[in-house]
Protein backbone atom coordinates (compact mmCIF):
# COMPACT_ATOMS: atom_id res chain seq x y z
CA UNK A 1 0.00 0.00 0.00
CA UNK A 2 1.31 3.71 -0.66
CA UNK A 3 1.42 5.85 1.84
CA UNK A 4 2.42 9.08 -0.54
CA UNK A 5 -0.26 11.39 -2.30
CA UNK A 6 -0.93 8.90 -5.08
CA UNK A 7 -4.40 10.94 -5.99
CA UNK A 8 -2.60 13.80 -6.18
CA UNK A 9 -1.70 12.44 -9.41
CA UNK A 10 -5.18 12.87 -10.80
CA UNK A 11 -4.26 17.18 -10.40
CA UNK A 12 -1.24 17.50 -12.48
CA UNK A 13 0.95 15.97 -15.47
CA UNK A 14 1.33 12.66 -14.84
CA UNK A 15 4.63 12.18 -16.37
CA UNK A 16 6.11 15.21 -14.73
CA UNK A 17 5.01 14.17 -11.36
CA UNK A 18 6.84 10.67 -12.22
CA UNK A 19 9.76 11.81 -12.84
CA UNK A 20 9.91 14.39 -9.48
CA UNK A 21 8.10 11.97 -7.26
CA UNK A 22 10.06 9.59 -5.03
CA UNK A 23 7.87 6.48 -4.69
CA UNK A 24 8.92 4.23 -1.77
CA UNK A 25 6.41 1.51 -1.27
CA UNK A 26 4.95 -0.54 2.32
CA UNK A 27 1.98 -1.74 3.97
CA UNK A 28 1.09 0.32 6.64
CA UNK A 29 0.72 -2.62 9.17
CA UNK A 30 4.45 -3.27 9.06
CA UNK A 31 5.82 -1.21 11.39
CA UNK A 32 9.29 -2.22 10.45
CA UNK A 33 8.75 -1.28 6.42
CA UNK A 34 7.13 2.08 7.20
CA UNK A 35 9.85 2.93 9.72
CA UNK A 36 12.35 2.46 6.41
CA UNK A 37 10.31 4.72 4.80
CA UNK A 38 10.55 7.29 7.47
CA UNK A 39 14.20 7.21 7.73
CA UNK A 40 14.79 7.34 3.70
CA UNK A 41 13.94 10.88 3.58
CA UNK A 42 11.95 13.71 5.83
CA UNK A 43 8.64 13.93 5.52
CA UNK A 44 6.85 17.45 6.23
CA UNK A 45 3.25 16.03 6.21
CA UNK A 46 1.44 13.01 4.88
CA UNK A 47 -1.87 12.37 3.05
CA UNK A 48 -3.38 8.98 4.53
CA UNK A 49 -5.40 7.30 1.56
CA UNK A 50 -4.23 3.89 2.44
CA UNK A 51 -7.13 1.24 3.35
CA UNK A 52 -9.76 -0.86 2.29
CA UNK A 53 -13.09 0.51 1.63
CA UNK A 54 -15.73 -1.99 0.25
CA UNK A 55 -18.65 -1.65 2.84
CA UNK A 56 -20.22 -5.06 1.77
CA UNK A 57 -16.74 -6.63 2.77
CA UNK A 58 -16.25 -4.92 5.58
CA UNK A 59 -19.44 -6.93 7.11
CA UNK A 60 -18.05 -9.94 6.25
CA UNK A 61 -13.76 -9.84 7.28
CA UNK A 62 -14.76 -6.75 9.98
CA UNK A 63 -10.90 -8.05 11.47
CA UNK A 64 -9.80 -7.24 8.21
CA UNK A 65 -10.69 -3.74 8.05
CA UNK A 66 -9.58 -2.83 11.81
CA UNK A 67 -6.36 -4.51 11.43
CA UNK A 68 -5.76 -2.08 7.80
CA UNK A 69 -7.83 0.88 8.52
CA UNK A 70 -7.25 1.13 12.26
CA UNK A 71 -3.98 -0.82 13.35
CA UNK A 72 -2.72 0.47 10.15
CA UNK A 73 -3.72 4.62 11.54
CA UNK A 74 -2.05 3.88 14.68
CA UNK A 75 1.47 2.83 13.42
CA UNK A 76 1.61 5.23 10.82
CA UNK A 77 0.60 7.85 13.33
CA UNK A 78 2.88 6.48 16.02
CA UNK A 79 6.04 6.35 13.30
CA UNK A 80 5.32 10.00 12.41
CA UNK A 81 5.30 10.79 15.89
CA UNK A 82 8.72 9.35 16.30
CA UNK A 83 9.89 11.45 13.27
CA UNK A 84 8.28 14.47 14.27
CA UNK A 85 6.00 14.77 11.39
CA UNK A 86 3.01 15.85 12.67
CA UNK A 87 1.10 17.50 9.95
CA UNK A 88 -1.51 14.79 8.88
CA UNK A 89 -4.20 14.60 5.84
CA UNK A 90 -6.69 11.82 6.47
CA UNK A 91 -8.89 10.10 4.09
CA UNK A 92 -12.43 9.80 6.00
CA UNK A 93 -15.95 9.13 4.96
CA UNK A 94 -18.93 9.88 5.08
CA UNK A 95 -19.87 6.58 5.71
CA UNK A 96 -19.17 8.10 9.53
CA UNK A 97 -22.57 9.91 9.28
CA UNK A 98 -24.60 6.67 8.44
CA UNK A 99 -28.08 7.79 7.52
CA UNK A 100 -28.61 11.26 8.46
CA UNK A 101 -32.17 12.21 9.56
CA UNK A 102 -31.87 15.24 7.12
CA UNK A 103 -29.34 16.86 4.77
CA UNK A 104 -27.94 18.91 4.13
CA UNK A 105 -25.26 17.27 6.25
CA UNK A 106 -22.77 19.13 7.84
CA UNK A 107 -19.98 18.21 10.23
CA UNK A 108 -21.44 18.44 13.74
CA UNK A 109 -23.83 16.17 12.85
CA UNK A 110 -24.43 12.55 14.70
CA UNK A 111 -21.89 9.98 13.62
CA UNK A 112 -23.37 6.56 13.37
CA UNK A 113 -21.97 4.78 10.95
CA UNK A 114 -23.56 1.62 10.96
CA UNK A 115 -20.75 -1.00 8.67
CA UNK A 116 -17.50 -1.91 10.27
CA UNK A 117 -16.23 0.09 7.45
CA UNK A 118 -17.82 3.55 8.63
CA UNK A 119 -16.90 1.99 12.16
CA UNK A 120 -13.08 1.89 11.22
CA UNK A 121 -13.44 5.49 9.80
CA UNK A 122 -14.81 7.12 12.62
CA UNK A 123 -12.09 5.24 14.51
CA UNK A 124 -9.61 6.54 13.10
CA UNK A 125 -11.05 9.60 13.49
CA UNK A 126 -11.39 9.69 16.90
CA UNK A 127 -7.79 8.57 17.36
CA UNK A 128 -6.68 11.34 15.48
CA UNK A 129 -8.55 13.99 17.89
CA UNK A 130 -7.26 11.92 20.68
CA UNK A 131 -3.64 12.17 19.58
CA UNK A 132 -4.26 16.17 18.88
CA UNK A 133 -5.91 16.32 22.47
CA UNK A 134 -2.82 14.61 23.84
CA UNK A 135 0.27 17.05 21.88
CA UNK A 136 -0.77 20.08 20.17
CA UNK A 137 1.65 20.16 18.39
CA UNK A 138 -0.50 18.31 15.99
CA UNK A 139 -2.63 19.56 13.04
CA UNK A 140 -4.95 17.33 11.28
CA UNK A 141 -7.37 17.64 9.06
CA UNK A 142 -9.80 14.64 8.48
CA UNK A 143 -11.73 15.00 5.16
CA UNK A 144 -14.83 13.11 5.17
CA UNK A 145 -15.79 12.27 1.19
CA UNK A 146 -19.35 12.00 -0.26
CA UNK A 147 -19.74 10.11 -3.37
CA UNK A 148 -16.52 10.19 -6.23
CA UNK A 149 -17.01 10.04 -9.67
CA UNK A 150 -15.41 10.69 -12.86
CA UNK A 151 -11.46 10.25 -13.69
CA UNK A 152 -8.38 12.50 -14.65
CA UNK A 153 -9.72 14.52 -17.78
CA UNK A 154 -6.52 13.23 -19.72
CA UNK A 155 -7.94 9.78 -19.61
CA UNK A 156 -5.16 8.22 -17.97
CA UNK A 157 -6.02 7.55 -14.56
CA UNK A 158 -9.43 5.82 -13.62
CA UNK A 159 -11.12 3.70 -11.59
CA UNK A 160 -10.36 -0.04 -12.11
CA UNK A 161 -12.60 -2.45 -9.15
CA UNK A 162 -11.25 -5.86 -8.28
CA UNK A 163 -14.14 -8.18 -9.06
CA UNK A 164 -18.11 -6.17 -9.03
CA UNK A 165 -17.85 -3.19 -8.86
CA UNK A 166 -19.64 -1.92 -5.14
CA UNK A 167 -20.51 1.63 -6.18
CA UNK A 168 -22.95 2.85 -8.89
CA UNK A 169 -20.64 4.86 -11.52
CA UNK A 170 -18.05 2.23 -11.75
CA UNK A 171 -21.27 -0.42 -12.27
CA UNK A 172 -22.22 1.46 -15.00
CA UNK A 173 -19.45 2.45 -16.66
CA UNK A 174 -18.49 -2.03 -16.76
CA UNK A 175 -22.31 -1.54 -18.92
CA UNK A 176 -21.26 0.93 -21.24
CA UNK A 177 -18.25 -0.79 -22.67
CA UNK A 178 -20.36 -4.42 -22.92
CA UNK A 179 -18.99 -5.68 -19.55
CA UNK A 180 -22.59 -6.46 -17.86
CA UNK A 181 -25.54 -6.17 -19.09
CA UNK A 182 -27.80 -4.02 -17.18
CA UNK A 183 -28.20 -2.01 -13.58
CA UNK A 184 -30.40 -3.07 -11.00
CA UNK A 185 -31.68 0.14 -9.36
CA UNK A 186 -32.02 -0.36 -5.63
CA UNK A 187 -35.50 1.33 -4.02
CA UNK A 188 -37.62 3.79 -6.70
CA UNK A 189 -40.18 4.17 -3.79
CA UNK A 190 -38.20 6.58 -1.90
CA UNK A 191 -39.37 9.77 -1.01
CA UNK A 192 -37.43 11.52 -3.92
CA UNK A 193 -38.01 13.44 -6.86
CA UNK A 194 -38.49 10.27 -9.04
CA UNK A 195 -38.59 7.51 -6.07
CA UNK A 196 -34.46 6.63 -6.52
CA UNK A 197 -31.41 7.18 -3.96
CA UNK A 198 -30.50 10.94 -3.78
CA UNK A 199 -26.34 11.40 -3.42
CA UNK A 200 -23.63 13.67 -3.62
CA UNK A 201 -21.80 13.07 -6.51
CA UNK A 202 -18.30 14.69 -6.84
CA UNK A 203 -15.67 14.85 -9.09
CA UNK A 204 -12.41 13.20 -8.10
CA UNK A 205 -10.16 15.99 -9.53
CA UNK A 206 -12.13 18.34 -6.82
CA UNK A 207 -12.04 15.48 -4.23
CA UNK A 208 -8.14 15.85 -5.19
CA UNK A 209 -7.43 19.47 -4.93
CA UNK A 210 -9.45 19.41 -1.89
CA UNK A 211 -6.31 17.60 -0.43
CA UNK A 212 -4.18 20.20 -1.41
CA UNK A 213 -6.18 23.12 0.15
CA UNK A 214 -6.24 21.26 3.32
CA UNK A 215 -2.40 21.23 2.83
CA UNK A 216 -1.85 24.09 2.38
CA UNK A 217 -4.25 25.16 5.58
CA UNK A 218 -1.88 22.82 7.95
CA UNK A 219 1.19 24.86 6.80
CA UNK A 220 -0.79 28.45 7.04
CA UNK A 221 1.37 29.33 9.89
CA UNK A 222 -1.41 32.25 11.28
CA UNK A 223 -3.35 29.39 12.37
CA UNK A 224 -2.80 25.99 14.03
CA UNK A 225 -5.81 24.08 13.00
CA UNK A 226 -5.74 21.19 15.68
CA UNK A 227 -7.76 18.32 14.61
CA UNK A 228 -10.73 19.89 12.45
CA UNK A 229 -13.33 17.54 9.88
CA UNK A 230 -14.60 18.62 6.59
CA UNK A 231 -16.85 17.31 3.97
CA UNK A 232 -15.95 17.53 0.55
CA UNK A 233 -19.00 17.13 -1.95
CA UNK A 234 -21.06 19.91 -3.87
CA UNK A 235 -23.60 20.29 -1.54
CA UNK A 236 -25.77 18.81 -4.41
CA UNK A 237 -28.54 16.26 -4.07
CA UNK A 238 -28.70 14.19 -7.38
CA UNK A 239 -30.81 10.87 -8.20
CA UNK A 240 -29.67 7.92 -9.62
CA UNK A 241 -31.76 8.52 -12.57
CA UNK A 242 -30.62 11.76 -13.09
CA UNK A 243 -26.54 10.19 -12.79
CA UNK A 244 -27.38 7.30 -15.33
CA UNK A 245 -29.05 9.70 -17.43
CA UNK A 246 -26.33 12.45 -17.63
CA UNK A 247 -23.64 9.31 -18.42
CA UNK A 248 -26.05 8.59 -21.33
CA UNK A 249 -26.26 11.13 -22.15
CA UNK A 250 -22.14 12.12 -22.42
CA UNK A 251 -21.54 8.69 -23.46
CA UNK A 252 -24.28 8.37 -25.96
CA UNK A 253 -24.58 4.42 -24.50
CA UNK A 254 -28.13 3.09 -22.96
CA UNK A 255 -28.09 1.52 -19.66
CA UNK A 256 -30.46 -0.79 -19.52
CA UNK A 257 -32.41 -0.89 -16.24
CA UNK A 258 -33.88 -3.17 -13.97
CA UNK A 259 -36.14 -2.03 -10.85
CA UNK A 260 -34.93 -3.59 -7.95
CA UNK A 261 -35.22 -3.64 -3.94
CA UNK A 262 -33.75 -1.17 -1.42
CA UNK A 263 -30.30 -2.21 -0.68
CA UNK A 264 -30.45 -2.77 3.28
CA UNK A 265 -28.65 0.49 4.95
CA UNK A 266 -29.05 2.50 2.34
CA UNK A 267 -30.18 5.97 2.99
CA UNK A 268 -33.03 7.77 1.11
CA UNK A 269 -31.20 10.80 0.67
CA UNK A 270 -27.35 12.28 1.84
CA UNK A 271 -25.65 15.24 0.38
CA UNK A 272 -23.27 17.42 2.17
CA UNK A 273 -23.17 20.94 3.43
CA UNK A 274 -19.97 21.70 1.89
CA UNK A 275 -19.76 25.05 3.57
CA UNK A 276 -17.42 24.90 6.05
CA UNK A 277 -14.37 23.66 3.83
CA UNK A 278 -15.64 26.38 1.04
CA UNK A 279 -14.90 28.70 4.45
CA UNK A 280 -12.20 27.53 6.22
CA UNK A 281 -10.25 25.52 3.25
CA UNK A 282 -11.27 28.17 0.48
CA UNK A 283 -11.86 25.13 -1.30
CA UNK A 284 -15.03 25.16 -3.76
CA UNK A 285 -16.40 22.35 -5.66
CA UNK A 286 -16.28 23.05 -9.59
CA UNK A 287 -17.66 20.18 -11.80
CA UNK A 288 -21.23 19.11 -11.61
CA UNK A 289 -22.24 15.30 -13.02
CA UNK A 290 -22.29 16.32 -17.02
CA UNK A 291 -18.36 16.56 -16.19
CA UNK A 292 -17.90 14.20 -13.88
CA UNK A 293 -19.68 11.25 -16.74
CA UNK A 294 -17.93 12.93 -19.71
CA UNK A 295 -14.43 11.98 -17.59
CA UNK A 296 -16.03 8.95 -16.60
CA UNK A 297 -16.47 7.51 -20.26
CA UNK A 298 -13.60 9.27 -21.28
CA UNK A 299 -11.28 6.75 -18.99
CA UNK A 300 -13.62 4.04 -19.47
CA UNK A 301 -14.18 4.21 -23.66
CA UNK A 302 -10.22 4.11 -23.47
CA UNK A 303 -9.62 1.81 -20.80
CA UNK A 304 -13.10 -0.67 -21.03
CA UNK A 305 -10.68 -3.47 -19.50
CA UNK A 306 -9.10 -1.07 -16.51
CA UNK A 307 -5.23 -1.44 -16.33
CA UNK A 308 -4.91 -4.71 -17.77
CA UNK A 309 -3.53 -5.07 -21.28
CA UNK A 310 -5.55 -7.67 -22.61
CA UNK A 311 -9.06 -8.31 -22.61
CA UNK A 312 -10.89 -10.02 -20.18
CA UNK A 313 -13.39 -12.72 -20.57
CA UNK A 314 -17.05 -11.14 -20.43
CA UNK A 315 -18.41 -10.90 -16.49
CA UNK A 316 -21.63 -12.44 -16.12
CA UNK A 317 -24.86 -10.79 -14.50
CA UNK A 318 -26.57 -7.37 -13.58
CA UNK A 319 -25.81 -5.72 -10.61
CA UNK A 320 -26.48 -7.85 -7.38
C1 LIG B 1 -21.23 3.83 -0.68
C2 LIG B 1 -20.96 3.30 0.69
C3 LIG B 1 -20.40 4.42 1.54
C4 LIG B 1 -19.17 5.06 0.88
C5 LIG B 1 -19.59 5.54 -0.52
C6 LIG B 1 -18.46 6.17 -1.31
C7 LIG B 1 -22.65 1.52 0.95
C8 LIG B 1 -23.86 1.06 1.71
N1 LIG B 1 -22.18 2.73 1.26
O1 LIG B 1 -22.20 4.83 -0.57
O2 LIG B 1 -20.05 3.90 2.79
O3 LIG B 1 -18.73 6.15 1.65
O4 LIG B 1 -20.08 4.41 -1.25
O5 LIG B 1 -17.50 5.24 -1.69
O6 LIG B 1 -22.10 0.80 0.14
N2 LIG B 1 -27.23 2.07 -6.55
C9 LIG B 1 -28.11 1.40 -7.38
N3 LIG B 1 -27.65 0.28 -8.04
C10 LIG B 1 -26.36 -0.16 -7.94
C11 LIG B 1 -25.46 0.54 -7.09
C12 LIG B 1 -25.94 1.65 -6.41
O7 LIG B 1 -29.28 1.77 -7.51
O8 LIG B 1 -25.99 -1.17 -8.56
C13 LIG B 1 -27.68 3.28 -5.85
C14 LIG B 1 -27.61 3.19 -4.34
O9 LIG B 1 -28.79 2.64 -3.80
C15 LIG B 1 -27.41 4.68 -3.98
C16 LIG B 1 -26.61 5.22 -5.15
O10 LIG B 1 -26.82 4.32 -6.23
O11 LIG B 1 -28.66 5.33 -3.92
C17 LIG B 1 -25.12 5.34 -4.87
O12 LIG B 1 -24.65 4.07 -4.44
P1 LIG B 1 -23.10 3.79 -4.18
O13 LIG B 1 -22.31 4.23 -5.34
O14 LIG B 1 -22.98 2.35 -3.77
O15 LIG B 1 -22.72 4.76 -3.00
P2 LIG B 1 -23.39 4.92 -1.53
O16 LIG B 1 -24.32 3.82 -1.24
O17 LIG B 1 -23.90 6.31 -1.42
Amino acid sequence: MLILAMKLLAVWDIQAILSTFLLLQADIRDKDGLEKVFASARFDAVIHFAGLKAVGESVQKPLLYYDHNVVGTINLLEIMAAHGCKKLVFSSSAAVYGSPKNSPCTEDFPLIPHNPYGRTKLMAEEICRDIYHSDPEWSIILLRYFNPVGAHPSGYVGEDPCGTPNNLMPFVQQIAVGRRPSLTIFGNNYATKDGTGVRDYIHVVDLAEGHLFALRKLFDSSSNIGCEAYNLGTGKGTSVLEIVNAFEKASGKKIPLVMGQRRPGDAEILFSSPAKAERELHWKAKYGIAEMCRDLWNWASKHPYGYAASESPKLNGSSR
